[in-house]
Protein backbone atom coordinates (compact mmCIF):
# COMPACT_ATOMS: atom_id res chain seq x y z
CA UNK A 1 0.00 0.00 0.00
CA UNK A 2 1.30 3.50 -0.96
CA UNK A 3 1.21 6.16 1.92
CA UNK A 4 0.12 9.76 0.92
CA UNK A 5 2.90 11.81 0.90
CA UNK A 6 1.38 15.39 2.72
CA UNK A 7 3.24 18.73 2.09
CA UNK A 8 4.26 20.23 5.40
CA UNK A 9 4.60 23.65 4.08
CA UNK A 10 1.36 23.74 2.63
CA UNK A 11 -0.22 22.45 5.74
CA UNK A 12 1.34 25.04 7.72
CA UNK A 13 0.38 27.83 4.94
CA UNK A 14 -3.67 26.92 4.86
CA UNK A 15 -3.60 27.08 8.85
CA UNK A 16 -1.88 30.56 8.93
CA UNK A 17 -4.44 31.62 6.29
CA UNK A 18 -7.43 30.06 8.05
CA UNK A 19 -5.93 31.93 11.80
CA UNK A 20 -6.05 35.32 9.85
CA UNK A 21 -9.90 35.12 9.60
CA UNK A 22 -10.91 36.89 13.24
CA UNK A 23 -7.47 36.69 14.39
CA UNK A 24 -7.11 38.15 17.73
CA UNK A 25 -3.90 38.73 19.67
CA UNK A 26 -2.34 35.00 19.06
CA UNK A 27 -6.21 33.26 18.71
CA UNK A 28 -9.09 33.92 17.38
CA UNK A 29 -12.67 35.21 17.54
CA UNK A 30 -14.88 33.46 14.62
CA UNK A 31 -18.00 32.60 16.47
CA UNK A 32 -20.76 30.50 14.25
CA UNK A 33 -22.15 32.94 11.53
CA UNK A 34 -19.90 35.61 12.31
CA UNK A 35 -18.73 38.00 9.51
CA UNK A 36 -15.13 36.16 10.32
CA UNK A 37 -16.62 33.01 10.10
CA UNK A 38 -18.38 33.02 7.00
CA UNK A 39 -15.25 34.99 5.39
CA UNK A 40 -13.04 31.89 6.51
CA UNK A 41 -15.65 29.30 5.22
CA UNK A 42 -15.48 31.62 2.03
CA UNK A 43 -11.94 31.14 1.68
CA UNK A 44 -11.96 27.20 3.26
CA UNK A 45 -14.45 26.60 -0.19
CA UNK A 46 -12.09 28.13 -2.44
CA UNK A 47 -9.31 25.62 -1.03
CA UNK A 48 -11.48 23.15 -1.44
CA UNK A 49 -12.30 23.58 -4.97
CA UNK A 50 -8.32 23.99 -5.89
CA UNK A 51 -7.82 20.88 -4.54
CA UNK A 52 -10.36 19.31 -7.04
CA UNK A 53 -12.85 18.09 -4.61
CA UNK A 54 -16.81 19.63 -5.48
CA UNK A 55 -18.03 22.20 -2.44
CA UNK A 56 -21.49 21.21 -0.70
CA UNK A 57 -23.15 23.44 2.03
CA UNK A 58 -25.94 22.08 3.97
CA UNK A 59 -28.64 24.10 5.40
CA UNK A 60 -27.32 24.52 8.72
CA UNK A 61 -23.82 25.78 7.20
CA UNK A 62 -21.66 22.33 7.23
CA UNK A 63 -19.12 22.88 4.72
CA UNK A 64 -17.74 19.92 2.27
CA UNK A 65 -15.46 18.99 -0.20
CA UNK A 66 -16.51 16.05 -1.79
CA UNK A 67 -14.92 13.71 -4.32
CA UNK A 68 -16.05 13.56 -8.14
CA UNK A 69 -17.14 9.90 -7.62
CA UNK A 70 -20.34 8.74 -5.44
CA UNK A 71 -18.56 5.77 -4.11
CA UNK A 72 -18.62 5.66 -0.66
CA UNK A 73 -15.75 6.98 0.71
CA UNK A 74 -13.53 8.32 3.86
CA UNK A 75 -14.36 11.51 5.51
CA UNK A 76 -12.38 13.69 7.37
CA UNK A 77 -12.33 16.87 8.80
CA UNK A 78 -13.58 19.26 12.07
CA UNK A 79 -14.68 22.07 12.72
CA UNK A 80 -13.74 26.35 11.66
CA UNK A 81 -15.98 28.59 13.98
CA UNK A 82 -14.08 29.45 17.46
CA UNK A 83 -15.64 30.05 20.73
CA UNK A 84 -15.72 33.95 21.97
CA UNK A 85 -12.47 33.64 22.59
CA UNK A 86 -10.58 30.55 21.06
CA UNK A 87 -7.37 29.45 19.61
CA UNK A 88 -5.99 29.23 16.76
CA UNK A 89 -5.91 25.05 16.22
CA UNK A 90 -9.24 24.08 18.01
CA UNK A 91 -11.31 22.67 15.21
CA UNK A 92 -8.99 24.62 12.68
CA UNK A 93 -6.29 22.07 12.46
CA UNK A 94 -8.38 18.74 11.74
CA UNK A 95 -9.98 20.54 9.08
CA UNK A 96 -6.71 21.93 7.37
CA UNK A 97 -4.88 18.33 8.17
CA UNK A 98 -8.39 16.70 6.13
CA UNK A 99 -8.13 19.02 3.83
CA UNK A 100 -4.20 18.37 3.20
CA UNK A 101 -4.57 14.58 3.13
CA UNK A 102 -7.76 14.56 0.59
CA UNK A 103 -5.25 16.63 -1.24
CA UNK A 104 -2.58 14.71 -1.49
CA UNK A 105 -4.10 11.22 -1.66
CA UNK A 106 -5.79 13.43 -4.95
CA UNK A 107 -2.19 14.12 -5.86
CA UNK A 108 -1.07 10.71 -5.54
CA UNK A 109 -3.50 8.46 -6.88
CA UNK A 110 -4.51 7.14 -3.40
CA UNK A 111 -8.04 6.69 -2.08
CA UNK A 112 -10.63 9.30 -2.86
CA UNK A 113 -11.20 11.34 0.80
CA UNK A 114 -14.42 13.75 1.51
CA UNK A 115 -13.42 16.95 3.76
CA UNK A 116 -16.02 18.97 6.36
CA UNK A 117 -15.83 21.41 8.44
CA UNK A 118 -18.82 21.26 10.54
CA UNK A 119 -20.97 24.34 11.95
CA UNK A 120 -21.20 25.77 15.70
CA UNK A 121 -19.22 23.01 16.91
CA UNK A 122 -18.46 25.41 19.71
CA UNK A 123 -21.53 25.85 20.71
CA UNK A 124 -23.19 29.48 20.37
CA UNK A 125 -26.34 27.72 19.80
CA UNK A 126 -25.86 24.23 21.61
CA UNK A 127 -22.90 22.24 21.78
CA UNK A 128 -22.22 20.48 18.10
CA UNK A 129 -24.87 22.58 16.59
CA UNK A 130 -23.73 21.36 12.88
CA UNK A 131 -23.48 17.76 12.97
CA UNK A 132 -25.78 17.44 15.47
CA UNK A 133 -28.39 18.46 12.08
CA UNK A 134 -26.51 16.10 9.85
CA UNK A 135 -26.23 13.14 11.54
CA UNK A 136 -30.21 13.16 12.39
CA UNK A 137 -29.16 13.58 16.40
CA UNK A 138 -31.02 17.16 15.93
CA UNK A 139 -34.14 18.24 13.39
CA UNK A 140 -32.99 21.31 10.88
CA UNK A 141 -36.23 23.10 12.59
CA UNK A 142 -35.17 22.16 16.38
CA UNK A 143 -32.08 23.80 15.57
CA UNK A 144 -33.10 27.03 13.80
CA UNK A 145 -35.28 27.71 16.79
CA UNK A 146 -32.37 27.68 19.46
CA UNK A 147 -31.44 31.33 20.60
CA UNK A 148 -27.91 32.06 21.39
CA UNK A 149 -26.64 33.86 25.01
CA UNK A 150 -27.64 37.35 23.20
CA UNK A 151 -31.30 35.68 22.59
CA UNK A 152 -30.64 35.63 18.67
CA UNK A 153 -32.07 32.81 17.00
CA UNK A 154 -29.94 30.10 14.71
CA UNK A 155 -32.60 30.82 12.02
CA UNK A 156 -32.04 35.07 11.95
CA UNK A 157 -28.51 34.57 11.78
CA UNK A 158 -27.75 31.53 9.87
CA UNK A 159 -26.00 32.75 6.64
CA UNK A 160 -24.15 31.44 3.97
CA UNK A 161 -20.89 32.95 2.18
CA UNK A 162 -21.14 34.43 -1.24
CA UNK A 163 -20.21 32.26 -4.00
CA UNK A 164 -21.39 28.88 -2.75
CA UNK A 165 -23.89 26.52 -4.48
CA UNK A 166 -27.49 26.42 -2.65
CA UNK A 167 -27.52 24.48 0.70
CA UNK A 168 -28.36 20.85 -0.24
CA UNK A 169 -28.43 17.59 2.37
CA UNK A 170 -25.53 15.63 2.23
CA UNK A 171 -26.64 12.03 3.46
CA UNK A 172 -24.24 10.44 6.22
CA UNK A 173 -24.69 7.15 4.27
CA UNK A 174 -21.85 8.72 1.84
CA UNK A 175 -19.31 8.24 3.68
CA UNK A 176 -17.86 5.02 5.08
CA UNK A 177 -15.87 6.05 8.28
CA UNK A 178 -15.24 9.40 9.90
CA UNK A 179 -11.34 10.49 10.93
CA UNK A 180 -11.05 13.71 13.02
CA UNK A 181 -7.38 14.96 14.32
CA UNK A 182 -7.39 17.18 16.58
CA UNK A 183 -5.23 19.46 19.45
CA UNK A 184 -5.74 17.43 22.73
CA UNK A 185 -6.55 20.52 24.68
CA UNK A 186 -5.10 19.26 27.97
CA UNK A 187 -1.97 18.23 29.71
CA UNK A 188 -1.50 14.64 29.02
CA UNK A 189 0.69 14.67 26.17
CA UNK A 190 2.71 17.55 26.78
CA UNK A 191 3.29 16.62 30.16
CA UNK A 192 4.15 13.14 28.95
CA UNK A 193 6.51 14.38 26.41
CA UNK A 194 4.56 12.04 23.73
CA UNK A 195 3.50 12.93 20.56
CA UNK A 196 0.30 11.72 19.52
CA UNK A 197 -3.06 10.27 21.37
CA UNK A 198 -5.45 7.72 19.77
CA UNK A 199 -8.69 8.60 20.79
CA UNK A 200 -10.26 5.82 22.48
CA UNK A 201 -13.67 7.36 23.78
CA UNK A 202 -15.17 10.58 24.14
CA UNK A 203 -17.03 12.03 26.97
CA UNK A 204 -20.84 12.93 27.19
CA UNK A 205 -21.80 16.39 28.45
CA UNK A 206 -25.35 18.12 29.50
CA UNK A 207 -25.68 21.42 30.00
CA UNK A 208 -28.69 23.57 31.11
CA UNK A 209 -29.54 27.31 31.24
CA UNK A 210 -30.78 28.67 34.45
CA UNK A 211 -32.31 31.70 35.54
CA UNK A 212 -32.91 33.17 38.95
CA UNK A 213 -35.38 36.20 39.43
CA UNK A 214 -35.12 38.24 42.42
CA UNK A 215 -36.55 41.95 43.04
CA UNK A 216 -34.73 44.64 41.44
CA UNK A 217 -34.47 47.37 44.32
CA UNK A 218 -32.27 49.85 45.45
CA UNK A 219 -29.00 49.12 47.13
CA UNK A 220 -29.23 51.73 49.98
CA UNK A 221 -32.24 51.40 51.35
CA UNK A 222 -33.66 48.06 50.80
CA UNK A 223 -32.79 46.36 54.49
CA UNK A 224 -30.92 42.83 54.17
CA UNK A 225 -33.47 40.86 55.27
CA UNK A 226 -36.05 41.88 53.02
CA UNK A 227 -34.42 41.36 49.77
CA UNK A 228 -34.38 38.98 47.01
CA UNK A 229 -31.05 38.96 45.63
CA UNK A 230 -30.79 37.17 42.48
CA UNK A 231 -27.15 37.22 43.22
CA UNK A 232 -26.97 35.71 46.15
CA UNK A 233 -28.88 32.61 45.18
CA UNK A 234 -26.83 32.26 42.59
CA UNK A 235 -23.67 31.95 44.99
CA UNK A 236 -25.30 30.14 47.04
CA UNK A 237 -26.35 27.79 44.49
CA UNK A 238 -23.12 27.43 42.94
CA UNK A 239 -21.62 26.39 46.48
CA UNK A 240 -24.59 23.29 47.16
CA UNK A 241 -24.08 22.45 43.49
CA UNK A 242 -20.02 21.67 44.83
CA UNK A 243 -21.01 19.95 47.63
CA UNK A 244 -23.75 17.66 46.16
CA UNK A 245 -22.03 16.70 43.37
CA UNK A 246 -18.89 15.81 45.22
CA UNK A 247 -20.81 13.11 46.75
CA UNK A 248 -21.09 11.62 43.15
CA UNK A 249 -18.50 12.16 41.09
CA UNK A 250 -14.99 10.55 39.89
CA UNK A 251 -11.83 12.45 39.68
CA UNK A 252 -12.52 12.33 35.73
CA UNK A 253 -15.69 14.10 36.32
CA UNK A 254 -16.29 17.88 35.53
CA UNK A 255 -17.98 20.68 35.55
CA UNK A 256 -18.23 24.36 35.10
CA UNK A 257 -20.76 27.66 35.72
CA UNK A 258 -19.31 29.25 32.68
CA UNK A 259 -21.67 32.14 31.58
CA UNK A 260 -22.95 34.53 34.03
CA UNK A 261 -25.29 37.61 33.28
CA UNK A 262 -26.63 39.43 36.17
CA UNK A 263 -29.29 41.94 35.10
CA UNK A 264 -29.10 45.06 35.61
CA UNK A 265 -25.32 45.11 36.31
CA UNK A 266 -24.95 48.15 38.33
CA UNK A 267 -23.31 48.29 41.87
CA UNK A 268 -25.85 50.20 43.57
CA UNK A 269 -28.74 47.92 42.43
CA UNK A 270 -30.05 45.10 44.17
CA UNK A 271 -29.63 42.64 41.45
CA UNK A 272 -33.57 41.36 40.05
CA UNK A 273 -31.95 38.47 37.42
CA UNK A 274 -28.97 36.23 37.18
CA UNK A 275 -29.08 34.11 33.53
CA UNK A 276 -26.33 31.37 34.11
CA UNK A 277 -25.15 27.84 32.31
CA UNK A 278 -24.32 24.57 33.88
CA UNK A 279 -22.23 22.46 31.99
CA UNK A 280 -21.14 18.82 33.41
CA UNK A 281 -19.36 16.23 31.74
CA UNK A 282 -18.64 12.64 32.58
CA UNK A 283 -18.07 9.55 30.74
CA UNK A 284 -21.06 7.29 31.73
CA UNK A 285 -24.55 7.99 31.25
CA UNK A 286 -25.75 7.09 34.75
CA UNK A 287 -23.33 9.65 36.36
CA UNK A 288 -24.92 12.45 33.70
CA UNK A 289 -28.22 11.38 34.73
CA UNK A 290 -27.67 11.58 38.69
CA UNK A 291 -26.16 15.42 37.71
CA UNK A 292 -28.98 16.28 35.93
CA UNK A 293 -30.99 15.77 39.37
CA UNK A 294 -28.92 17.69 41.54
CA UNK A 295 -28.98 20.51 38.88
CA UNK A 296 -32.52 20.49 39.53
CA UNK A 297 -33.37 19.63 42.87
CA UNK A 298 -30.19 22.60 44.25
CA UNK A 299 -32.26 25.30 41.58
CA UNK A 300 -35.33 24.48 43.32
CA UNK A 301 -34.11 24.25 46.84
CA UNK A 302 -32.79 27.23 46.68
CA UNK A 303 -34.98 29.36 44.94
CA UNK A 304 -37.55 28.25 47.97
CA UNK A 305 -35.02 29.20 50.52
CA UNK A 306 -34.57 32.58 49.03
CA UNK A 307 -37.96 34.01 47.61
CA UNK A 308 -36.55 33.41 44.07
CA UNK A 309 -38.50 32.87 41.01
CA UNK A 310 -36.50 30.14 38.99
CA UNK A 311 -36.37 28.99 35.41
CA UNK A 312 -34.08 26.36 33.32
CA UNK A 313 -33.95 24.61 30.04
CA UNK A 314 -31.73 22.36 28.70
CA UNK A 315 -29.25 23.32 26.49
CA UNK A 316 -27.38 20.76 25.04
CA UNK A 317 -27.23 16.78 25.86
CA UNK A 318 -24.27 14.93 23.69
CA UNK A 319 -24.19 10.51 24.98
CA UNK A 320 -20.66 9.55 26.17
CA UNK A 321 -19.57 7.88 22.74
CA UNK A 322 -16.73 4.68 21.60
CA UNK A 323 -14.53 5.27 19.07
CA UNK A 324 -14.57 2.04 16.38
CA UNK A 325 -12.16 -0.63 17.96
CA UNK A 326 -11.21 -1.19 13.94
CA UNK A 327 -10.47 2.13 13.34
CA UNK A 328 -8.59 2.66 16.61
CA UNK A 329 -5.95 -0.27 15.69
CA UNK A 330 -5.27 1.72 12.06
CA UNK A 331 -4.96 4.87 13.80
CA UNK A 332 -2.28 3.02 16.80
CA UNK A 333 -0.22 1.47 13.78
CA UNK A 334 -0.28 4.60 12.22
CA UNK A 335 0.84 6.16 15.45
CA UNK A 336 3.69 4.17 15.93
CA UNK A 337 5.08 4.20 12.76
CA UNK A 338 5.03 8.18 12.56
CA UNK A 339 6.04 8.64 16.00
CA UNK A 340 7.62 5.08 17.62
CA UNK A 341 7.21 4.93 21.04
CA UNK A 342 5.80 8.34 21.72
CA UNK A 343 2.10 7.99 21.52
CA UNK A 344 -0.84 6.52 23.55
CA UNK A 345 -4.50 5.63 24.15
CA UNK A 346 -6.74 8.02 25.74
CA UNK A 347 -9.96 9.40 26.55
CA UNK A 348 -11.06 12.55 25.38
CA UNK A 349 -12.99 15.40 27.71
CA UNK A 350 -13.42 17.38 25.09
CA UNK A 351 -16.33 17.03 22.88
CA UNK A 352 -15.83 16.48 19.33
CA UNK A 353 -18.21 16.01 16.04
CA UNK A 354 -17.05 12.65 15.69
CA UNK A 355 -19.33 11.67 18.80
CA UNK A 356 -22.29 12.70 16.60
CA UNK A 357 -20.37 10.94 13.16
CA UNK A 358 -20.64 8.26 15.24
CA UNK A 359 -24.21 7.60 15.14
CA UNK A 360 -24.11 6.85 11.56
CA UNK A 361 -20.73 5.66 10.83
CA UNK A 362 -17.35 4.26 12.60
CA UNK A 363 -15.41 7.24 13.75
CA UNK A 364 -12.09 7.92 15.43
CA UNK A 365 -9.59 10.32 16.47
CA UNK A 366 -6.29 10.89 16.97
CA UNK A 367 -4.91 14.03 18.97
CA UNK A 368 -1.37 16.08 18.84
CA UNK A 369 0.26 17.99 21.85
CA UNK A 370 -1.29 20.82 23.39
CA UNK A 371 1.76 23.35 25.05
CA UNK A 372 0.91 23.99 28.44
CA UNK A 373 -2.28 21.87 27.96
CA UNK A 374 -4.12 25.14 27.38
CA UNK A 375 -7.16 25.60 25.40
CA UNK A 376 -10.54 27.38 24.56
CA UNK A 377 -8.13 30.73 25.33
CA UNK A 378 -5.75 32.89 22.87
CA UNK A 379 -2.62 30.87 24.56
CA UNK A 380 -3.85 28.00 22.60
CA UNK A 381 -0.62 26.69 20.44
CA UNK A 382 1.18 23.69 19.56
CA UNK A 383 4.54 23.10 18.40
CA UNK A 384 4.32 23.51 14.07
CA UNK A 385 6.70 20.20 14.10
CA UNK A 386 3.68 18.19 15.69
CA UNK A 387 1.12 19.92 13.94
CA UNK A 388 2.54 18.25 10.59
CA UNK A 389 3.70 14.66 12.68
CA UNK A 390 -0.17 14.04 13.20
CA UNK A 391 -1.35 14.82 9.75
CA UNK A 392 1.17 12.42 8.85
CA UNK A 393 -0.13 9.73 11.21
CA UNK A 394 -3.20 11.00 9.81
CA UNK A 395 -2.59 10.30 6.40
CA UNK A 396 -1.15 7.06 6.78
CA UNK A 397 -4.31 5.83 8.53
CA UNK A 398 -6.55 7.49 5.77
CA UNK A 399 -4.67 4.78 3.08
CA UNK A 400 -5.54 2.16 5.07
CA UNK A 401 -9.07 2.50 6.27
C1 LIG B 1 -15.76 21.62 22.53
O1 LIG B 1 -15.24 22.66 22.19
C2 LIG B 1 -15.93 21.33 23.93
O2 LIG B 1 -16.42 22.22 24.64
O3 LIG B 1 -15.51 20.27 24.36
MN1 LIG C 1 -12.74 21.62 18.64
MN1 LIG D 1 -13.47 23.92 21.24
Amino acid sequence: MSDIRIDPDRLLADLDTLRSFGQCETGVVRPAYSEAELAARGWLAERLRAAGLEVAVDPVGNLFGLPRSDAPCLLVGSHSDSQPEGGWLDGAYGVIAGLEVARASRESGGPPIAVVSFQDEEGRFTTLTGSSVWAGQMSLEEARRLTDNAGRTLAEVCRQPQGLPAPVAVAPDRFRAFLEIHIEQGPVLDTSGEKIGVVESIVGIRSERLRFTGQQNHAGTTPMHLRHDAVQGFVRFAERLNARFAEVVTPATVWTVGHVAVHPNASSIVPGRVDFTVQWRDAETARLDAMTEIVRRTAEDVAGEMGLGHERSSYATIPPSACDPGLIEILAEAAEATAPGKWRRMPSGALHDAANAAHRMPMAMLFVPSKGGISHSFAEDTERADLVLGAQALARAAARV
